[in-house]
């Protein structure tokens, strides 16, 4: 899987060299996926001018490879966003979070215009929801928001331990069969205490690239 992760890392880096331009900010995501973007995108680093990365982590490893990672609010608009998944159907909606990051990566996504999901097999799924679908809150309103979740036919677990970049808390919620993303992931955040949820289904991927035993496959 490793290898795999690799190889849709170098195709990310290898999709966008076209669009690279001396202005170009590309956005990048968080997680093992993602990192192996980051260290295939540092070989182009002349060819652009920077990036917005989606979490502290991310911003580290872009800029120990001397790549300049900008404040999203300094920057005027982004043109593709690259970031892997948890779970992404054939509709190329997602589950994402599980690495914590998920506002982040919603905000960078919503203002990229491309969002290019890069992921290995494992993550391909017919109905998201196998993975449990990560839910940040704001800490006071953890119970609450559980108690909600809960009347929705969902089992909230309290990641115990993680703070994210924003000071929010997570709950993880299992055993939901997930049929309708946009709805549910609408109801998610119109409970009061919910920072975002990692449904990616408003704004899901415009092209993935999913790797293989038989090679990196597109999918758009
Ligand atoms: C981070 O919060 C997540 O959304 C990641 O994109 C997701 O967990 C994928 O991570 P891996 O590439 O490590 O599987």
């Amino acid at each position: 899987q490793d290898e795999l992760k690799q190889a849709v890392g170098d195709a990310a880096a290898q999709y966008l060299l076209p669009h690279l331009e001396e202005r170009t900010i590309v956005g990048v995501g968080t997680g093992s996926t993602a990192n192996c973007f980051i260290d295939a995108l540092a070989r182009h680093k002349h060819l652009f001018d920077g990036t917005v990365a989606s979490s502290e982590a991310s911003a580290q490893r872009l800029r120990e490879h001397g790549i300049p990672v900008y404040d999203l609010n300094a920057v005027d608009s982004i043109d593709y966003y690259i970031d892997g998944a948890d779970e992404i159907n054939h509709r190329l909606e997602m589950i994402k979070g599980g690495g914590a990051a998920l506002t982040r990566e919603k905000i960078v996504a919503a203002v990229a215009r491309h969002f290019i999901c890069i992921a290995d097999q494992s993550k391909l799924v017919d109905t998201l929801g196998s993975f449990p679908l990560p839910v940040e809150v704001i800490p006071m309103a953890r119970s609450h928001v559980a108690r909600e979740i809960v009347k929705l036919g969902g089992d909230p677990v309290y990641r115990d331990g993680v703070i994210t970049d924003n000071g929010g808390q997570i709950l993880d919620v299992y055993n939901l069969r997930i049929d309708a993303a946009i709805t549910l992931e609408k109801q998610l955040n119109q409970i009061t205490g919910v920072i975002t949820n990692g449904l990616f289904a408003m704004r899901p991927a415009n092209t993935l690239l999913l790797g293989t035993d038989e090679g990196v496959k597109t999918l758009t």
